[in-house]
């Protein structure tokens, strides 16, 4: 066979996923039981019987909120993380609209300050990205990853409980400007408009998301072993923080 034959061979076979494979299932194993079937942890109060009043809803959002923009921040102010830009994962500018949806709303309703779960996993966030890519990326996953799975799924019951099923941009996604993600254009919605997808269609965010879960292994082929460990071990500071977050909604 020649060079050219045996080069096409192997570029046809593709290299496992990290993000896929072992880094997906540090997550799911986090999960109780009846969250997820991959599940392993003991059951929880399960989010169908949490009832958080509005003013809870606004505070989950405000910290989110938090979170999210310091997670955006480091992404647009780190070299190492420029392929992540413009990915339309980012939730800032929707939860920003969506606090202001909330005190139109109820005009009762004030934006309370960052609370105590925001401001600790923010904090968390800093000290990672000091620590390193591969550590960091861990949050980066979990929490964008989480957000569109259960995330997106206790939202909907919020929005259909405390907001009569007005469906927050928090939980919609849409297609970033295809200039800025070309790699994505494929999943452009052809016909009808793209955005919104507020009727329970998926297909803009798992385009989205698969588009992110390419990079993050094209980033992941260049760690060592002891560095996707540690990525993987910081899964459950991820679960630790990021599920911190819930307890706006837990009661
Ligand atoms: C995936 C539920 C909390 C991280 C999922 C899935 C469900 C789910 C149903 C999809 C499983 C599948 O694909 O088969 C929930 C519920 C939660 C919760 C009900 C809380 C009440 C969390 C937390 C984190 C997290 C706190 C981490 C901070 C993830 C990740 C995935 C996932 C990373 C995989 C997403 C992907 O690779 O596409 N979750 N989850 N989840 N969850 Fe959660």
């Amino acid at each position: 066979a020649s060079a050219t034959e045996a080069e096409a061979k192997r570029e046809k076979r593709a290299p496992p996923s990290f993000i896929n494979g072992p880094l997906r299932r540090a997550a799911m194993k986090l999960h109780t039981r009846d969250q997820a079937k991959e599940g392993e942890q003991p059951a929880q109060t399960p989010f169908t019987k949490w009832a958080p009043g509005l003013a809870d809803f606004m505070q989950f959002l405000v910290d989110s909120k938090h979170v999210f923009e310091t997670l955006e921040r480091c992404v647009n102010e780190t070299a190492e993380l420029k392929a992540l830009r413009g990915s339309g994962l980012e939730r800032t500018a929707a939860l920003d609209r969506d606090v202001r949806y909330l005190l139109e709303l109820d005009p009762s309703l004030s934006v309370p300050p960052v609370g105590q779960p925001g401001r600790a996993y923010a904090e968390l966030l800093l000290s990672k990205l000091d620590e390193g890519i591969p550590v960091f990326m861990n949050h980066y996953y979990n929490t964008y990853f989480a957000h569109s799975a259960g995330g997106r799924m206790i939202g909907r019951r919020m929005c259909d409980t405390l907001l009569g099923g007005h469906l927050l941009h928090f939980y919609r996604w849409e297609q970033p400007d295809t200039h800025t993600a070309t790699e994505n254009h494929h999943h452009h919605e052809q016909g009808h408009h793209a955005s919104g997808s507020g009727s329970g269609d998926r297909s803009v965010i798992e385009g989205l998301l698969a588009g992110v879960r390419e990079k993050i292994d094209r980033m992941a082929l260049s760690w060592t072993e002891e560095e996707k460990q540690k990525c993987i071990d910081e899964t459950p500071n991820a679960f630790r923080y990021g599920g911190g977050l819930l307890s706006h909604l837990a009661k």
